[in-house]
């Protein structure tokens, strides 16, 4: 039989990715080497820019929208050519941590407006185990007046990537898949083969599928909770963490986390999708909660402990100047939403310091939308109290004890570094990390 994996193959039928942000931009370029892709977003301003051959999330380089057969749009009826659906929206909280699957939603809606016979429509957004089938088919269903598994088809496979990760990509991460039935199985996984060079796990159901990925990122969060709960009572103690990880680390089965702010739009948010499924079902998720707490916990600690430091060194916080390094959610990424020194610089609002913050990573427009604080272009020389190292970008890796002190206000002050990443490297000054 002629599957729709064939026909996409030979040109006969077309793709669509619906969403090109960092998930949908990368999968729908790796696909157009080899498919005919529609690469269809909202936003008017970002598809002009992938025209361009521009990546609005900065995370491809121009070279890789060379040699690829896609058109990018903003207009939904372009999606009636598409035959296979790959959904790559948002999947967001409200800010009391319920799932907001509004983006979703909206996206199962426009490409229920171009659904056929014998499409199949493939979710790669994280979502809870069940939203899938819950949720998006009865939308697929009521507004196309299709049937699924009949009339068209749903399969699930959650995205692993890494945002700023150069080494594990697309290519090299196996792709799990999770499918409504054993024939649509069988083309998404031979479809999505022809990109992940890792290759793919069929999982026995969507449902299977949705929960492995929710997991992942459970598990690194309830991880590094732990971690980071670890440090505020070794700080208590008066030891260093980083020197009690590596000497721990020796054990064979000792595992490798380590303190942090937990931002982003995955580790800190997808928990409490899995929370919400389970509060629903009567369970409450303790453990899963309490890492959540804990880590949302981090930024006003580490901000609380710099004012901390000050005054140790009888400086008056409303005198005080501190730069903050570092806004984006990471290291050497362009994204600010869900950033944790946001909490950090709150902290420090509230004990009314002044605050510069810098990020050769970050849009000053952004920030200014998003936190209303205006990003200083270069910090002053000589001008601080304190530094807190917050983010790790490569902008900051070579920094040693003569860069902190020339920041520092007569060459003297506090290193707070939330990484630890220049332990031993500050000299004489005052040192202070997670
Ligand atoms: N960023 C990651 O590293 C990562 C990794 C694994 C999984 N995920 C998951 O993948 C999904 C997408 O995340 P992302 O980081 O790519 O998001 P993103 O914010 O970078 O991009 C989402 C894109 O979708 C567009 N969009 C929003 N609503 C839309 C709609 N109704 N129709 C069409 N386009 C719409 C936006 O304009 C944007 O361009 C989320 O569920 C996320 O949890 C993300």
């Amino acid at each position: 039989m002629n599957t729709l994996h064939d026909q996409l193959v030979s040109k006969d039928a077309t793709m669509s990715v619906v969403g090109l942000g960092y998930v949908g931009l990368p999968i729908a370029l790796a696909f157009a080497k080899h498919l005919r892709v529609i690469g269809f977003d909202i936003h008017e301003g970002r598809v002009e820019m992938m025209k361009r051959g521009e990546d609005p999330s900065e995370e491809v380089e121009p070279e890789g929208f060379e040699g690829c057969d896609i058109t990018f749009t903003a207009n939904a009826d372009d999606l009636k050519q598409a035959n296979f659906h790959i959904v790559a929206v948002p999947t967001p909280i409200h800010a009391s941590h319920q799932p907001d699957l509004g983006p979703l939603l909206a996206a199962s809606r426009t490409v229920a407006g171009a659904l056929k016979k014998g499409d199949i429509v493939v979710y790669e957004s994280t979502v809870y185990p069940g939203c899938t089938e819950e949720d998006c088919v009865p939308v697929l269903e009521e507004v196309s007046g299709l049937k699924m598994g009949t009339d068209f088809f749903v399969a699930y496979s959650p995205e692993r990537i890494n945002p700023g990760d150069k080494v594990n990509t697309i290519e090299t991460i196996v792709k799990v898949v999770g499918a409504c039935d054993e024939p649509t199985l069988d083309t998404v996984a031979r479809t999505y083969d022809l990109v992940v060079k890792a290759g793919t796990h069929r999982a026995s159901s969507i449902r299977v599928a949705e929960a492995s990925k929710i997991i992942e990122n459970t598990q690194r969060d309830v991880n590094i909770a732990l971690v980071n709960e670890l440090s505020i009572i070794f700080n208590r103690i008066g030891i260093n963490t980083f020197e009690v990880l590596e000497a721990a680390g020796t054990k064979w089965n000792f595992l490798k986390f380590q303190p942090g702010l937990v931002g982003g739009h995955c580790i800190g948010i997808d928990p409490y999708y899995l929370t919400w499924k389970s509060n629903k079902l009567g369970y409450h998720a303790r453990v899963i909660n309490s890492g959540r707490y804990v880590n949302d916990s981090m930024g006003f600690y580490v901000g609380k402990q710099t004012v901390k430091r000050l005054l140790a060194h009888d400086i008056n916080p409303l005198e005080a100047r501190v730069l903050v390094l570092g806004l984006t959610f990471k290291e050497n990424v362009a994204d600010i939403r869900n950033t944790k020194v946001i909490d950090v610089i709150r902290e420090l609002e509230s004990f009314n310091v002044n605050i510069d913050i810098v990020d050769p990573h970050a849009s000053p427009e952004e920030v200014k939308a998003e936190y209303d604080l205006d990003l200083k272009a270069a910090p002053e020389q000589g001008a601080y109290h304190a530094v807190i190292a917050a983010v790790n970008h490569e902008e900051y890796a070579g920094y040693d004890a003569e860069d902190f002190r020339g920041l520092l206000k007569g060459g003297h002050g506090t290193v707070v570094d939330v990484k630890g990443v220049f332990r031993g490297r500050t000299g004489d000054l005052d040192y202070w990390s997670l």
